[in-house]
């Protein structure tokens, strides 16, 4: 794969360099609620200012459909970055427009603009050339440092690349790179990956492709009661997906084939209905009785994926054990965090809830990469070429 040109190689001082990030953060009462994403942007904003570039940030926030939503706005996300960066930072009211190109062309050195959500414009999704071309108008260097938006081919994360010659990753999209490439060239040998969540047909491709990769696939979450249905084994009132029953029998076929070791729940905590209050049942069994619901991983099961990972030399981590926000059907989710941080393996958790648990365990130093990008870590590991990626240049050989 050809090398990624870094921010750091290009001469911004003085330049208009619009960073695209992605600063699509849960919002709670209109505060940022987790604020992983923008820090793990600031070393390239840090660098962009303290190398004298005029700043201007655009990202996405949440699924607005090319329209104002006040609910999305990103004022909460700019105040946040002003608040760690200590320094002021311009907040614009639209995404794009004589309004945003004015404040663009006054920028002083190492002064910071962050754009409104470039999703209010209907042109974002669609990777409209007018909006490229109008971002394009207002930059002079282009960086992408937005890993977790780089699997979409949008106006701001691909459309504007080809329209600027002087464009660059991140500090964030590189090392994001550099740890799932890690991962993707793991040896066999050690290599467990725990897949979880809701559905089977979310992971399939992933699934697909780590077969060919690892010794060992844990898999927890909803999509498990869909295995253990593919296996004949009773599963209660549990939510399967009835069409993929043949799709996870096809999954374990290839892994016997493949020689790789899968590991499905041996127990469930259950309940009789899907609700935050309902009763924590134990199942010491891996069938279900009727009337039951699995909704998190039991005791047992916690226990061998345990032992499975502290044998792991490489682990791959995506998608929650149970119903993780429901606190009584948490824990098996958080225990598998404790057991990934446990590890000596290298690691890398992708996705919102397994991220989430490994920090509310207080254990993230311990692992060895936190991917920003659910889905889009998910397609790098699927081998799908990631538009934002292709877009500086990067992975065409
Ligand atoms: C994410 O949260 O995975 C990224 O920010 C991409 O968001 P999207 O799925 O709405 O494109």
């Amino acid at each position: 794969m050809s090398e990624m040109t870094l921010i750091d190689g290009l001469p911004i001082k003085g330049k208009r360099t619009l960073i695209r990030v992605d600063f699509n953060v849960p919002l709670k009462d209109g505060q940022v609620a987790d604020d992983s994403r923008i820090r793990a942007a600031l070393p390239t904003i840090k660098y962009a200012v303290d190398a004298g570039a005029r700043v201007i940030l655009v990202s996405h926030l949440g699924r607005p459909k090319g329209q104002p939503d006040p609910k999305l706005t990103l004022a909460p996300a700019g105040a946040h970055l002003a608040g760690l960066l200590g320094r002021e930072v311009i907040l614009a009211d639209e995404p794009i427009g004589d309004g945003v190109s004015h404040l663009a062309h006054g920028l002083r050195d190492g002064q910071i603009l962050l754009l409104e959500n470039i999703r209010f414009h209907p042109g974002e999704t669609k990777n409209d050339e007018g909006l490229s071309r109008a971002l394009a108008q207002i930059t002079e260097v282009y960086i992408n440092d937005a890993f977790g938006a780089a699997h979409r081919a949008h106006a701001s994360t691909a459309g504007i690349a080809a329209l600027i010659r002087e464009r660059a990753a991140g500090f964030l999209m590189a090392q994001e790179v550099k740890a799932l490439s890690r991962l993707v060239n793991a040896p066999r040998d050690g290599f467990v990956a725990i897949l979880g969540g809701a559905k089977v047909s979310d992971k399939i491709k992933v699934i697909e492709r780590l077969l060919g990769k690892v010794e060992a696939l844990i898999i927890g979450g909803a999509m498990a009661y869909t295995f253990l249905a593919a296996k004949g084994q009773r599963v209660g009132a549990s939510k399967i997906e009835e069409g993929h029953i043949d799709t996870a029998r096809r999954v374990l076929k290839m892994a016997a084939e493949a020689g790789v070791e899968v590991l499905l729940p041996v127990d469930h905590a259950c309940a009789r209905e899907f609700s935050a209050d309902a009763k924590r049942v134990l199942v010491h069994d891996v069938e279900i009785p009727d009337g039951m619901m699995g909704l998190d991983i039991g005791e047992q099961t916690i226990a061998a994926f345990q032992r499975r990972l502290e044998r792991a030399k490489t682990i791959f981590w995506n998608g929650p054990m149970g119903v993780f926000e429901f606190d009584a059907f948490a824990l098996g989710t958080r225990q598998v965090a404790a057991a990934v941080a446990d590890a000596s393996a290298f690691s890398v958790v992708g996705g919102g809830d397994s991220v989430r648990a490994v920090k509310e365990s207080g254990r993230a130093d311990d692992i060895s990469h936190i991917s920003t990008g659910g889905g889009a870590s998910l397609e790098f590991i699927e081998g799908q070429a990631l538009p934002g990626l292709l877009a500086l240049g990067y992975g065409r050989g």
